[in-house]
């Protein structure tokens, strides 16, 4: 029996804008996971899956299709071309689904790590995340690449997807598979560029600094909101109205740029006013909604440095940044605002 697991995610500024090439900051949320295990199965039963946290069970064969069987063929034949596997494969999450902490890219990337441990492989963090973006495909359509990037990583991320890689009105390509991902690593600037001739995949990832830990409250909606939906109603925004969505992407790009350099010099204060700007503009971008306006209101109210919406919106979680003093008023205030459950996480210096 092998058992992987793979952290939640949040992303701490740029969401949405990422899609179109602006950067964006991430960090593990690794007090919540999901979990895979794989054992051999009884000869000549195939591949089956059991995810009870998804309510759901079925084999590869009778579900090729399903991304995480079809996540699973990509792996195998990769990994164990030409053998005919008996595998039992349970997943499970701590994670809420649709929740915008990343539980499909969790789930996915725990997959991944289980398959390739159980056959003896050590797949380099990059590799599992290159994996992990073709199975966020076919859940999302276009995504940016960040989520599977952070999880995989589970490591701050600075994430900036190359220009010509914004979706475009009849941006439905599919990935070729992703086993010609390239990775160099620079250990002098510790600068990681991960490039590829699989285009839909080219970014620019770069660990971050953190000079002073950072503790983040996550408030859940309770609303669960699937990321292809608020991701495509931004695209059709963007097409029908272009100068205003590209101006918005600029501010959010800035306003990620300068929540670097706060992270970097341990300015908390600087940080939390930066986390308030980007939750402004992603209301203005239409990715909000009443619940998590409230709970950003509550946050603020009750003392924290500055709170955001995380993800993609329209439910889901957000997130709120506070000093010790606050924590427990901040969580009071969440949950008497109506969070269905609050997350304490903790992004160390380093
Ligand atoms: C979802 O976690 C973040 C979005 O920016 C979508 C993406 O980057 O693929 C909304």
């Amino acid at each position: 029996m092998t058992e992987a697991s793979a952290p939640g995610k949040l992303i701490l500024c740029g969401e949405h804008a990422v899609v179109y090439g602006r950067p964006a900051i991430a960090v593990p949320l690794a007090s919540v996971r999901a979990r895979a295990v794989v054992e051999g199965a009884p000869p000549g039963t195939g591949v089956s899956f059991e995810a009870p946290d998804l309510g759901r069970s079925w084999s590869l064969a009778g579900a090729p299709d399903d991304p995480f069987s079809q996540l699973a063929t990509t792996v195998l034949d990769r990994l164990a071309p030409g053998r005919a596997l008996d595998l039992r494969v349970t997943l499970s999450s701590a994670i809420p689904l649709a929740s915008g902490m990343g539980s499909g890219a969790a789930i996915a990337t725990a997959l991944v790590r289980a398959l390739a441990a159980h056959l003896g492989v050590m797949l380099p963090p990059e590799e599992v995340s290159a994996l992990v973006y073709t199975s966020e495909r076919r859940f999302h359509g276009t995504p940016s690449g960040i989520d599977n990037t952070v999880v995989a990583l589970e490591r701050p991320v600075w994430f900036q997807r190359s220009n010509d890689q914004r979706p475009t009105t009849n941006d439905q390509r599919e990935a070729p598979p992703t086993d010609t991902a390239e990775i160099t690593g620079d250990q002098r600037s510790s600068f990681v560029v991960r490039r590829s001739s699989n285009p839909a995949q080219q970014a620019v990832i770069e660990p971050i600094a953190i000079g002073a830990p950072l503790t983040l409250l996550v408030g859940d909606t309770g609303v669960r909101s699937e990321t292809r939906l608020p991701v495509g109603e931004v695209r059709r925004r963007r097409e029908a109205d272009p100068a205003r969505y590209e101006a918005l992407f600029n501010a959010v790009g800035a306003v990620a740029a300068r929540a670097r350099e706060a992270l970097a010099a341990g300015d908390l204060a600087a940080l939390g006013g930066l986390l308030d700007e980007n939750h402004a503009l992603l209301r203005a971008i239409g990715v909000s909604s009443p619940e998590l306006d409230q709970l950003v209101s509550a946050a603020r109210a009750a003392g924290a440095l500055g709170a955001k919406l995380s993800g993609a919106g329209w439910g889901g979680v957000m997130l709120a940044l506070v000093g010790r003093g606050t924590r427990e008023r901040v969580r009071a205030a969440l949950l008497a605002a109506g969070a269905v459950r609050v997350i304490e996480t903790e992004v160390p210096a380093g």
